[in-house]
C-alpha cells in the first residue's frame, strides 16, 4: 500500500452510528430536545430514531433504502459493515484514534448501532417512523421539525453528488426544520474539505438562513472536527 490510497467503498454505504456517536459528532445534548421533533436524514442503520423514541424525542429517520424489508437490510448492513471495515486495511494511520481504539472498536460501534437499528425498523418501519425518501426532496411540511441532522452523506461523497444536489439538499433540510440543522463531516473520506461550501453558505444566506461552522468534541476522519450549523 502506498501513501496515496485513501479509505474508499463504492457505494454509498448502509451503515450507521450510536447514540455516542451521534453526540459526539453533532455535540448534541439530547436531553435538551426531550419533547421536541427530530428528523435524521439519511437515517442509514442508525440507533438514533430508536434511542431517542425511548427518551421522548419524537424522532423520525428518511433514508432511500428504508423501503426495504427488515431482514433484507439486516443483509445489507452486515455486508456494508464487513466492506467499510475492509477498506481501513493499510490506511488506519490516516485516521485519528481518540474516539475509537481501533478498527476492532469501529466495528463494535456500528455492529452495535445496526442491531439496536434494525430491531426498531423490524416494529416501526411501517408507521411512519422510519421513512424511505430520496434527497433531495423531503416528504413533509415546512417547519416539521425542531432539529434536523443530517451525517456522512452531504460533502462526504462529493465525488458522487453534484454541486447542485448538495445546494438542493440544505434548503430542503433547512425548510422542514423550524430551530436548525446541522451536517456533519464537512470533508471526503481522504480530510478534503467541500470546496464549494462558502458558496452553499451564501446560497443559504440569500434564503434568509444563517450559517455557522462549529467545531465538535469528534475527530475520526482527520481534519473533520466541525459541523455546518444552519439557524433557522
Ligand atoms: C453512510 S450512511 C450514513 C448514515 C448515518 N447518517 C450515519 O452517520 O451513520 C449514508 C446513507 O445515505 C443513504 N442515502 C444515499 N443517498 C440518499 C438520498 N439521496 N436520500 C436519502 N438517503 C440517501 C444511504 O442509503 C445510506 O443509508
Amino acid at each position: 500500500m502506498d501513501g496515496t490510497e485513501t479509505y474508499a467503498i463504492d457505494d454509498v454505504a448502509f451503515i450507521g452510528r450510536t447514540v455516542t456517536e451521534y453526540e459526539h459528532m453533532f455535540d448534541l445534548d439530547l436531553s435538551a430536545w426531550e419533547g421536541e421533533s427530530v428528523l435524521d436524514c439519511p437515517g442509514g442503520a442508525c440507533a438514533f430514531v430508536s434511542e431517542a423514541n425511548s427518551r421522548d424525542i419524537d424522532a423520525v429517520g428518511v433514508d432511500l433504502m428504508y423501503d426495504t424489508p427488515p431482514e433484507e437490510l439486516r443483509q445489507r448492513c452486515e455486508e456494508d459493515i464487513d466492506r467499510a471495515i475492509a477498506g481501513f486495511d493499510g490506511v488506519e494511520d490516516q485516521f485519528v484514534w481518540d474516539f475509537y481504539d481501533d478498527v476492532a472498536d469501529v466495528r463494535a460501534h456500528w455492529s452495535a448501532a445496526y442491531r439496536e437499528f434494525i430491531e426498531d425498523y423490524e416494529q416501526h418501519y411501517d408507521s411512519g417512523r422510519y421513512l424511505p425518501s430520496k434527497l433531495p426532496e423531503l416528504p413533509f411540511e415546512d417547519d416539521a421539525f425542531s432539529l434536523v441532522l443530517s451525517a456522512h452523506l452531504l460533502f462526504l461523497y462529493m465525488d458522487k453528488l453534484d454541486h447542485e444536489f448538495h445546494e438542493q439538499s440544505l434548503l430542503e433540510l433547512a425548510r422542514v426544520a423550524s430551530d436548525e440543522v446541522r451536517v456533519y463531516p464537512l470533508e471526503r473520506f481522504d480530510g478534503m474539505r467541500y470546496p464549494r461550501l462558502d458558496e452553499l453558505r451564501e446560497v443559504l444566506a440569500d434564503a434568509g438562513y444563517s450559517t455557522e461552522i462549529r467545531s465538535v468534541p469528534f475527530e475520526f476522519q482527520q481534519g473533520a472536527d466541525e459541523l455546518l450549523r444552519i439557524e433557522v
